[in-house]
Formats: structure tokens, sequence, C-alpha cells
């Protein structure tokens, strides 16, 4: 099946904005689907940001949103070790969402690959996103961008998020050995529902790479050990 990845503009707001709403809807828990306002799509679809959308024929099947939160409070950048100095580097990889029936043709590793490649004109260092642990899908997708899980935090007034760090353009540091341990013994997964197991293997210095679904539907977050040029901050 062809599909095609086109970058959307200013005259985009209505395309993106009755999407959204269909993905929302379709979404067994909304609360792990959050909806953008129109001001923050205008913004993000003039210099703001950067959105794409995949095309089959005519219609519109996915979307990626990327914002550039620069110096705004919203900036994600504030729960890590990136330096002040840094926010403007930052972009964001906000919402994504396929169709229902749209998936299961990788649209949105395709999505996220183009959102990559295109930054490379932005002088963007560190891209940041959350997902709601309880969405295996969106997890994964954000793994399999290259972002890795760093901690718990919590967004949208109170709903527990987990956030994820990838540097660019380079890729991930690949994990160290630890003295004699084979690297392939640094590995547990944790289930994504536990959040304080989660938190507690955060705190161990375990960082989520991917996501493992189980045949009754479950599913674990595949963790590593890591360098990690940036980490979640700590307050105490
Ligand atoms: C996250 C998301 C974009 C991934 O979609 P995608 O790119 O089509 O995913 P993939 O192509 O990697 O799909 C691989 C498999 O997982 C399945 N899958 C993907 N998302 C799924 C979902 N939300 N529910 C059930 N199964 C899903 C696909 O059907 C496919 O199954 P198959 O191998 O049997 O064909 C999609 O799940 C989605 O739009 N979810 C709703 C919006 C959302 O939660 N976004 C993340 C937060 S912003």
């Amino acid at each position: 099946m062809t599909f095609g990845i086109q970058r959307l503009g200013p005259a985009d707001l209505g395309l993106l904005l009755d999407l959204q709403e269909k993905i929302h809807a379709a979404q067994p828990d909304p609360d792990t689907f959050q909806r953008s306002t129109p001001e923050f799509l205008a913004y993000c679809l003039a210099d703001g940001g950067r959105c794409y959308r995949a095309v089959h024929g005519d219609e519109t099947v996915a979307y990626r949103i990327v914002y550039f939160p620069r110096e705004r409070p919203f900036n994600l950048a504030i729960d890590t070790t990136v330096p002040t100095a840094q926010y403007g580097t930052v972009a964001h990889f906000d919402t994504i969402g396929v169709l229902p029936d749209w998936r299961g043709h990788g649209l949105a590793r395709r999505l996220n690959s183009r959102a990559l490649t295109d930054l490379a004109d932005t002088g963007t260092r560190h891209i940041l996103a959350t997902s709601a642990p309880t969405n295996p899908y969106g997890v994964r997708a954000l793994a399999e961008a290259g972002s890795r899980a760093i901690g718990v935090v919590e967004k949208f007034g109170g709903k527990l998020r987990l956030l994820f760090y990838r540097p660019y353009p380079q890729a991930w540091p690949a994990a160290p050995a630890t003295g004699a341990q084979p690297v392939a013994a640094a590995r547990r997964h944790v289930a994504l529902v536990d959040t304080a197991a989660l938190v507690d293997a955060f705190r161990q210095g375990w960082v989520g790479a991917g996501v493992r679904f189980a045949a009754s539907g479950a599913a674990d977050l595949r963790m590593v050990r890591s360098c990690l040029p940036v980490s979640l901050r700590t307050y105490d």
C-alpha cells in the first residue's frame, strides 16, 4: 500500500482538528490522548513547530505534531537536567495519531522518521515527549523513534506520564558493558500499569527502551542500563 508523507501549513488547521477528534473518539481510554487547542495547533502549523500528515490517495490517515517550546513554561526540559541555556534547542514530539482503520502500516514510524530528518535545519539538540504509561502503542512509537523513557512526571493537571528523551542529531549512546556482566543481562521488564515499580526502576538507573506485549494484551516496558546525557531532575 502506498502512502505519502507531507508537511502541513497554516491552511490545514481544520484538517488537524478533525483528525484529532476522530482519533480521540476512538481511544479506549480518552485520558491517554491529549487533544490540542486550535490556538496551539495554529502555532505549530505556523513557525512554532512542524506538522505532517500521511496520505493514502486523497485521504489523510495520520498526523504528527512537532512543537518548539523555546522559552515557554511548557518546555519539558524543566523536568530534566538539560541546561537552561539550551531550552531554545528543545523540540517536543507532541501528538501523533493514525486513524484506527489505518493502523499496522508503520505510519507512526514513517511520520517520526520524516520529522526527525526535517529537524536537521532547526538547531534542535534535545527531543522530549510524554506518553501515558497505559498507552503502550504510544510508548512503543516513541521508543522506535530513538527516545528513551527516563522517568515519571505529572502533566495535564495531575496525569501521570512517562517522560521521554533523545539527543539530536546523534543517536542514543549504546549501553556500556558493565564489568564482567554481559550487556544482554542488563535488561528487565516492568508492567506499564505498575507506576510504583516504574518509578522505582528509574530511580535505580534503568531507562525504558521498548515495549513487550503479552498474548493477554498486557504490556511491559523493556528497560535497559544506559549512559544518560540527560536525566530526570530531582529536587531532593
Ligand atoms: C500510536 C499509533 C500512532 C501507532 O500506530 P501505527 O503506526 O499504525 O502502529 P504500527 O504500524 O507500529 O502497528 C503495529 C501493530 O500494532 C497494532 N496497533 C497499533 N496501534 C494500536 C492501537 N492503538 N490499538 C490496538 N492495536 C494497535 C497495529 O494494528 C499493528 O498490528 P498488526 O501487526 O497485527 O498489524 C496508534 O496506535 C494511534 O494512533 N493511537 C491513538 C493515538 C495515540 O494514542 N497517540 C499516542 C499519544 S500522542
